[in-house]
């Protein structure tokens, strides 16, 4: 039984198992719920095009260079950069990683909390004989209503908390080896019923085919936001993972893979919703509720929909917790490792914060739908009104990762050390890395001043 505490670090069995927990910790809701919703609201086929751009040019130069500092490191986040750049501020990444894992996994436990309810909703069979504007108000009304959303935010937060206290490779490897692939699976069946309903081509035509006119700096800022958070990157939940990857197993074909099927599972989920979204006259800009309205939708018209409408959120439900985990995880190893706690009771301390503030997110439209701050935005002049849900949000995935990413390639491509890069990716010399200068290119150069642009562009230092 592996255990993560100080003398006995916990390590994933096989090279399949850092795949698995790594996709797990990127698969959730990021790409189901969460890009399908931003995508529409940024106008289609051209966040898509600026979303692939990023995973490419920063996301997977970024994962790597987390997984090379976890391992090398051995350490949690903010260990690692203590333990390779002492007596350097670099550590600071490892402290911003710890407020966004507090502040992602507050919004997300609430969105857990929904997947929960919907499946709730699917076994006791609230959505047949629906029509798109009925099961529009079904998500407003439990969102707006407000007991069940704490409580189902609860629940999955208890989930989240059982599964880390269980330790790393019991804990987390079992849960997602055999979930993703069937996952892919149901989604698979639930796009090919999209994509042949009646009027579904504009759906394809809005996700596949750009529309440059709709692109401008908010756009290209959401995406940047959206690929660090769909990889899980930019926070150290990779150098918590990375640091329980064995010796042997191969970094970069794993943050290739990881990245790709990520990349995947999102562009899916746009072929399973947008089609359905368009063929039953659900706007694209409805934001959060998006997927939660345009699925039980599609289910209705799908022969067996009861089943899979059930199947599937389970299957959303376990993908969330094989992410909600790696957040949580970031968290526990810091206490455990920095403020040396058991692994219990950093488990308990941080679940029942996270729990406590996620709760304000999950009553963010309703009792605590007064506490917004409103944004005007200076690409559009539009007025947005943010409230606590969508400030963490915006805080974390907007500001924190980006910059923490930023931190990350910067730390790896001027201050670790062309050497020490090669044997954490040759392991010690056993693999040729023919690739190493292309990477050394994006992090030094491409990744940091690609983000510093969009980063500097939106906070307003640099006009473009
Ligand atoms: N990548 C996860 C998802 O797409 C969310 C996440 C973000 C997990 C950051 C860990 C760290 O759902």
């Amino acid at each position: 039984m592996a255990k993560v505490d100080l003398s006995n670090r916990g390590n994933f069995g096989s090279k399949f198992g850092i795949i698995a927990a790594a996709a797990g910790s990127a698969i959730g809701l990021g790409n189901i719920w969460r890009f399908p919703y931003v995508l529409g609201e940024s106008g289609g086929g051209a966040f898509l095009l600026v979303y692939l751009f990023f995973i490419f040019s920063i996301g997977i130069p970024v994962m790597l260079s987390e997984f090379i500092i976890g391992r090398s490191a051995q350490m949690n986040p903010f260990g690692a950069f203590k333990k390779l750049a002492p007596k350097q501020p670099w550590f600071i990444v490892g402290i911003m990683g710890i407020f966004a894992a507090f502040m992602i996994l507050a919004f997300y436990g609430a969105v857990g909390g929904w997947t929960l309810e919907y499946l709730y909703k699917s076994v006791s069979n609230q959505f047949s004989n629906k029509t798109p504007e009925q099961l529009n108000v079904l998500f407003n009304n439990f969102r707006e209503g407000s007991i069940n959303t704490v409580i189902w935010q609860v629940i999955f937060m208890a989930l989240t908390f059982f599964i880390v206290i269980a330790g790393i490779e019991k804990g987390i490897e079992k849960y997602t080896k055999i979930l993703m692939p069937v996952l892919l699976f149901i989604l698979i069946i639930i796009s090919v019923r999209s994509i042949t309903l009646p009027g579904a081509k504009e759906g394809l035509v809005f996700l596949f085919k750009p529309d440059f006119s709709k692109l401008n700096a908010k756009v290209i800022f959401a995406a940047l936001g959206q690929a660090f958070f769909s990889l899980s990157i930019g926070m150290g939940a990779l150098i918590t993972y990375g640091s329980y990857i064995n010796k042997k197993d191969n970094l970069t074909s794993s943050a290739v893979i990881v990245s790709l099927s990520d990349t995947f599972i999102a562009v899916l989920a746009g072929v399973a919703i947008f089609p359905a979204v368009f063929a039953f006259g659900i706007e694209p800009q409805a934001g959060e509720g998006l997927v939660f309205q345009a699925l039980p939708n599609i289910f209705q018209q799908m022969p067996g929909g009861y089943f899979i409408s059930i199947l599937f959120f389970i299957l959303l439900i376990l993908a969330a917790l094989t992410s909600s985990i790696s957040l949580l995880e970031v968290v526990v190893a810091t206490f455990v490792e920095e403020l040396k706690m058991s692994r219990k009771k950093a488990s308990i301390i941080a679940a029942s914060l996270i729990t406590l503030l996620g709760a304000i997110c999950a009553l963010s439209w309703s009792t605590f739908k007064w506490l917004t701050i409103d944004h005007i935005d200076k690409a559009t002049g539009e007025k947005i009104s943010y409230n606590f849900f969508m400030m963490l949000d915006f805080l974390s995935l907007k500001i924190i990762l980006p910059l923490g990413g930023l931190l990350i390639v910067v730390f790896l491509g001027w201050f670790f050390g062309k050497k020490k890069i090669r044997e954490e990716l040759s392991n010690q010399g056993l693999l040729k890395v023919k690739y190493i200068k292309l990477l050394m290119f994006l992090v030094k150069f491409v990744a940091p001043i690609a983000i510093a642009i969009v980063f500097l562009h939106e906070i307003g230092l640099v006009k473009l």
